[in-house]
């Protein structure tokens, strides 16, 4: 009888469940009414003395076991139960997370930045919100000057002093206004143009603005730089400046890269000469510096402006300027594994 005993003492010991019915019908076995302990009590009358001590002991072992093993299995059922009203079936495995793309123009800005800081060029930004100063006058673009005919601005209201920028010029007057020679900054941000909208201008694009400003800053200093931009940025290192007028600059050019015509889409792109044009850039006009309080007769700049859109729409081989602001999924996606 002790044996057995010990033996239930062991099959309770190790026993568990997690079903509420299961723990019930055990402890119906043990603790019930006509359970085995109680059976056990009622043999105890038949126990020789000399072994009631004993039996009497791991008989109250047994019934505390059992206690205890139904107290705890009921308690861990129902913490698993309230667990999984907070948080669902832990045990599920777990959803695949979905990875985001960069925007094309996200892409292209980062990279020109990447470039450009690997020859010293820090980033410099302005508000998208001007004043006629920083866009227009300290450009070298007075009042009435005709070439403010050359970009279609949106004013804010009626003050005609405040305006959305048309182009990333501007930071260029903040910059130098507030930094002193050496200079070499880029520019990048969002710019507003009161045009139509087609697949080939939006009346909001992007551009980088570069300027570097020094003692004896040449032409031959911007030109070398260009290059090293298109062969770093297009793998092509041949260009060609083209004589050109812009207010800010003196002398001003415009720049082709040569894209080569080995395939159709090369024809298309270049229109069959297989040059492309990238940007505008000249050396700082002296009044802008002057304007920006910058000693001309020390210093010397260059500048650029290109458009990030654009060159986007060249790298992705995009049909529609449209497609950059539309926000469709199913284009973006498509930048997964670019970065
Ligand atoms: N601001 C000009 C534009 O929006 C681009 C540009 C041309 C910027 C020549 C420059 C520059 O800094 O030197 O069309």
């Amino acid at each position: 009888m002790l044996d057995t005993l010990k033996e239930h003492l062991a099959e309770v010991e190790k026993y568990t469940s997690n079903s509420l019915d299961e723990i019930e019908a055990f402890r119906i076995k043990y603790l019930g009414k006509k359970g085995l302990l109680n059976e056990f009590f009622a043999e105890f009358k038949n126990v020789p003395n000399e072994q009631k001590k004993e039996f009497g002991q791991v008989i109250n072992q047994l019934k505390s076991l059992a206690n205890e093993k139904v107290n705890t299995l009921k308690a861990s059922l129902s913490e698993n139960t309230d667990n999984q009203g907070k948080y669902g079936d832990l045990t599920r495995p777990g959803e695949p997370i979905e990875i985001g793309a960069r925007h094309p123009i996200s892409i292209v800005k980062n990279k020109i930045i990447d470039i450009f800081s690997r020859i010293g060029f820090n980033v410099s930004e302005g508000p998208e919100i001007e004043d006629d100063w920083h866009n227009f006058t300290a450009l070298n673009l007075p009042e009435y000057h005709p070439a403010r005919d050359m970009q279609d601005t949106f004013f804010i209201q009626t003050d005609p002093d405040i305006l959305l920028r048309t182009h990333t010029s501007s930071v260029q007057v903040r910059y130098m206004e507030e930094n002193k020679p050496p200079i070499r900054t880029i520019s990048p941000g969002r710019v507003y143009r009161n045009e139509a909208i087609s697949a080939r201008s939006h009346c909001f694009f992007h551009q980088v603005e570069g300027l570097y400003v020094d003692k004896d800053v040449s032409f031959a200093d911007l030109k070398q730089t260009l290059q090293y931009f298109t062969t770093e940025m297009f793998g092509k290192s041949k260009i060609r400046l083209r004589p050109s007028y812009f207010p800010f600059t003196e002398p001003s050019a415009e720049v082709d890269v040569y894209w080569g015509l080995e395939t159709e889409t090369d024809y298309r792109m270049t229109k069959g000469t297989g040059w492309l044009e990238i940007m505008g850039c000249g050396m700082v006009d002296p009044n802008v510096l002057e304007n920006c309080g910058i000693d001309s007769k020390t210093y010397s700049g260059f500048a650029f402006g290109m458009g990030i859109d654009r060159i986007a729409l060249l790298q992705y081989q995009i049909p529609d300027i449209r497609l950059l602001s539309e926000n469709d999924v199913r284009f973006l996606e498509q930048f997964k594994s670019a970065f």
